[in-house]
Formats: C-alpha cells, structure tokens, sequence
C-alpha cells in the first residue's frame, strides 16, 4: 500500500511533508503579496509619535506582551466584547508585531481612549487600586523614570531603516516632544494611542 511505503520511508515523509507545508505557505503568502493590502495602513494609521514610541519600547522592555494579547479576532463574542476586529493595515508600523498569544489580562487593541490618562496613571502604579481582584503587577517606578532624548531619535532612526516613513524634522523634533517626560507618560501616550473601535474595516 502506498501509505504504508510513505509511512516507512522517513526520507520519503519528509520530503513529502515539506512539500505539503510549501504548497500550504504559498498558498496563503502569494495573495497578500499580490493585494498589497498588508502594507497599506488603514485609514488614520500614522507612524508613532515620538513619545508614544518611547511608550511602545517601554511596553515590550516591560512585557505587558505576556499577559495581553493586542488582537481582536473576527469572532462574535470578541468583537461584542473589544468592539471591530483587527485589520492588517493596523499593523504596518509595529516592529515587532505586539499581538501576542496570552491573555492573562484583556485584549489592548482597542483600548485607546476608553480610561482617562489618570486612570491609567494610578492602574499602572498598583492596578488593584482600582480592579481590586486584579493579579496585574505594579510598574510605580516608570513615574520616576525619564526618557532619554537620545535614545528615543535613535529609535525613530531605527524604525525609518526598516520602513516607518518618518521625516527628519519629525526626528529633529524627537528630543522636545519628549523632554521632561516620564516612561509612565510615554506608556499612557502608547495605551491611548491604541485604535478604538471602528465601523467594522474589511480585511
Ligand atoms: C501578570 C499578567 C499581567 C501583566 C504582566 C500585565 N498585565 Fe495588564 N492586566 C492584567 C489583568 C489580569 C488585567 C485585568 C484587571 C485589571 O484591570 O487590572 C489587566 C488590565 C490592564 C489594562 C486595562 C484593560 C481594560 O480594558 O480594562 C491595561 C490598560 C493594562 N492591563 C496594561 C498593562 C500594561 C501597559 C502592562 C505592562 C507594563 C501590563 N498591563 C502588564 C494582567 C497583566
């Protein structure tokens, strides 16, 4: 029997099994590539801003990644719960994607504008203050942080040689858009940069 010839040809399955796993790759890459539609933002998608890109670095440094996921999939439940699901021109300028796979916390995706800048604040420093059943650690020590003018041109460098379309005057800018502030400030700006719900985009 044929099946049982592959099943005992180790070199035979694996060629056949790369084969299979090709054939599936293409089959999904191919069509993104042609459409184009991955590398479009969706409408009112923009590069960060400086301080909010400080924010984002702080998000991966910390690993809020671990316990919330920043994906709101097509299903009912989700988007009666988060609001419209994720669409890939969201994504454009994040490096590295933050869609994470754990939900210990809720989804972020859509979490722009839904507290106010001082919710936040005082969640961030001890979140049961304010959810007192939750398990989400403090970060009070990103209030006491500043950002490094610095660090955060060097990030917009960074991100411009991968693809993000800032301009110079936009990193010339970089160091007074963030000076004075905090990590926590830049953290707040991130969360409330997020996108809030859509009328339902189509991907
Ligand atoms: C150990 C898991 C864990 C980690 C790590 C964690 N969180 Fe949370 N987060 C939670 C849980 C659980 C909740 C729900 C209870 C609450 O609101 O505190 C939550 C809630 C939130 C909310 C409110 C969401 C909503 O829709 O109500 C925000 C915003 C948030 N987290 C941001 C962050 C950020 C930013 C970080 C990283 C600095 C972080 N979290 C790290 C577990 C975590």
């Amino acid at each position: 029997m044929n099946h049982e010839k592959v099943e005992k040809n180790i070199v035979l399955m694996a060629v056949l099994i790369a084969l299979v796993i090709s054939v599936g790759g293409f089959i999904q890459i191919v069509p993104l590539m042609a459409a184009g539609i991955s590398k479009e933002p969706a409408p009112g998608v923009e590069p960060y801003s400086a301080l909010r890109l400080a924010g984002r670095d702080v998000y991966v440094r910390e690993g809020c990644y671990g316990c919330h996921s920043q994906m709101v999939r097509s299903l009912h439940e989700e988007t009666l719960r988060y609001g419209s699901y994720s669409v890939a021109g969201e994504f454009v300028y994040d490096h590295p994607f933050q869609w994470g796979s754990k939900r210990t916390g809720p989804d972020l995706a859509r979490v722009g504008g839904r507290y106010s800048d001082e919710w936040h604040r005082l969640h961030l420093i001890n979140p049961r203050d304010l959810v007192p059943e939750s398990n989400m650690p403090g970060y009070p020590w990103l209030a006491e942080k500043d950002l490094d003018e610095q660090e955060v041109q060097a990030m917009m460098r960074a991100m411009k040689r991968i693809g993000v379309p800032y301009t110079e005057e936009q990193i010339a800018a970089a160091p007074d858009e963030v000076s004075g502030k905090t990590k926590m400030d830049a953290l707040i700006a991130y969360l409330q940069g997020l996108r809030p719900p859509q009328p339902q985009e189509v991907n």
